[in-house]
C-alpha cells in the first residue's frame, strides 16, 4: 500500500509550518474515550502516521481474513460506473448522482451544516495554514470540488477574484451562497454549479487552483476526479486536500472502517472510510505532491486525514 505520509518537503514547508498542537486538552467526553480507544496517541497529534504498534494484532493474517470477509460480504449495493470521456457535465452529473428525493438532499444538506462545527473547529489551524498560500501565489480564479455548505470560503475567498464552487447537490446552494456572502464574496464573483468533480463544467487549464476536504471520499471516481482537477488547472496550479483516508493495513481501525464501510456509504451518501485516497493522489501525475496525515478526535473512526497540496 502506497498509503501518503510523505512529510512536507521542499517548497511548501517553507511556508507552511502545520500546527502540531491544534488538538483542544480532552473534556474526556464519551467521545474522546472512545476515540482514545482506537487510538491511543490522540492528543499527540503529529504530523507521522500514529496508529500505535500495539493495535496491530497478530502477524496470523487472521485479522486480513476477518477484513476480507467482511469487506466482501457487507459491500455496499451502491453502483459504480464506467465513465465514458466524453459524455458532457451534464450526462455525468445524471449517471453518477442520480437524482435522489429532494427531502434526502435537502436533509443531507441541512445535517452537513449543522453537525460539522466540532470538526471546523478543530481543523481550522490546518486549514488556515494551507489556504494561506493561495493569499501567497494570489491565486484568483478558484474552484472548489464537492464545495457542501462552503466552510472553506472564509479562508480564502477575500483574496480570490472568482469562486466556482460544485457539488451535484443543489440543497448545497444556499448553504454555500450564504458562506460566500458572509466571507466578502459578492454574489457576481461566486457561482455554484451543480455538477461532479468527475466531469467539471468548467475549461481546460482555467483556474489557478483547485481546492477539495472531505469529497474523494464520496465521489465515485476518484482517478477520473485527479484527471479532471488537473485538467482544468492551469499549468502550475495548486491543488489543495484534506482528506480522511483509510487507516494503516492491520490496525483496530482499519478492521473497524472495513466493518462499518457499507453502513456509512448508505448514511454518508455514498462516503467510503476505506479508500486509499493518499495513493489515488500521489499516482495522478502531478508534478509535486506534499501531504501529512492527522488525526482528527472528533471524527471518531473516520481517520486519518491527510492535508496537502499537489502541483500540476
Ligand atoms: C462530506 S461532504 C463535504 C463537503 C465540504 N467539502 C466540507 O468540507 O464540508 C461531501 C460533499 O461531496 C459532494 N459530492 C458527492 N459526490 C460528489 C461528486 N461525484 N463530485 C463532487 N462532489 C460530490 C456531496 O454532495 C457533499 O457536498
Amino acid at each position: 500500500m502506497v498509503q501518503s505520509t510523505v512529510l512536507l518537503n521542499s517548497n511548501i514547508r517553507n511556508h507552511i509550518n502545520f500546527p502540531t498542537n491544534q488538538l483542544k486538552s480532552s473534556t474526556k467526553s464519551v467521545k474522546d474515550k472512545v476515540f482514545n480507544l482506537i487510538n491511543p496517541q490522540i492528543g499527540k497529534n503529529t504530523q507521522k502516521p500514529i496508529i500505535s504498534e500495539s493495535l496491530r494484532l497478530c502477524k496470523c493474517g487472521r485479522r486480513h481474513l476477518v477484513e476480507a470477509i467482511a469487506g466482501t460480504v457487507l459491500q455496499t449495493c451502491l453502483p459504480s460506473f464506467a465513465l465514458e470521456p466524453t459524455s458532457s457535465a451534464k450526462e455525468m452529473l445524471k449517471k453518477i448522482h442520480p437524482p435522489r428525493s429532494d427531502w434526502y438532499e435537502e436533509f443531507y444538506a441541512s445535517v452537513l451544516n449543522n453537525s460539522m462545527n466540532e470538526y471546523e473547529a478543530e481543523i481550522a489551524g490546518y486549514k488556515s495554514q494551507l489556504f494561506e498560500e493561495l493569499r501567497r501565489l494570489q491565486a484568483k480564479q478558484v474552484l472548489e470540488i464537492g464545495i457542501g455548505t462552503g466552510p472553506n470560503l472564509k479562508y480564502y475567498a477575500t483574496h480570490a477574484s472568482m469562486v466556482y464552487g460544485i457539488d451535484p447537490n443543489a440543497k448545497m446552494e444556499k448553504y454555500a451562497r450564504k458562506a460566500a456572502a458572509s466571507s466578502g464574496l459578492s454574489p457576481e464573483n461566486f457561482k455554484f454549479l451543480q455538477a461532479v468533480g468527475e466531469a467539471l463544467p468548467l475549461d481546460d487549464a482555467s483556474v489557478d487552483a483547485v481546492i477539495g476536504t472531505l469529497v474523494l471520499c464520496s465521489v465515485n471516481d476518484v482517478n477520473r476526479t485527479l484527471q479532471e482537477v488537473k485538467r482544468v488547472l492551469k499549468p502550475g496550479g495548486l491543488y489543495m486536500f484534506v482528506e480522511h483516508v483509510v487507516a494503516n493495513d492491520g490496525t483496530s481501525l482499519r478492521l473497524l472502517q472495513t466493518v462499518l464501510n457499507p453502513l456509512q456509504q448508505l448514511l454518508a451518501d455514498g462516503c467510503h472510510l476505506t479508500r486509499e485516497t493518499g495513493s489515488y493522489i500521489s499516482q495522478a501525475g502531478f508534478s509535486s505532491v506534499d501531504s501529512s496525515t492527522t488525526y482528527i478526535s472528533s471524527f471518531l473512526f473516520v481517520n486519518p486525514h491527510l492535508y496537502g497540496i499537489a502541483h500540476k
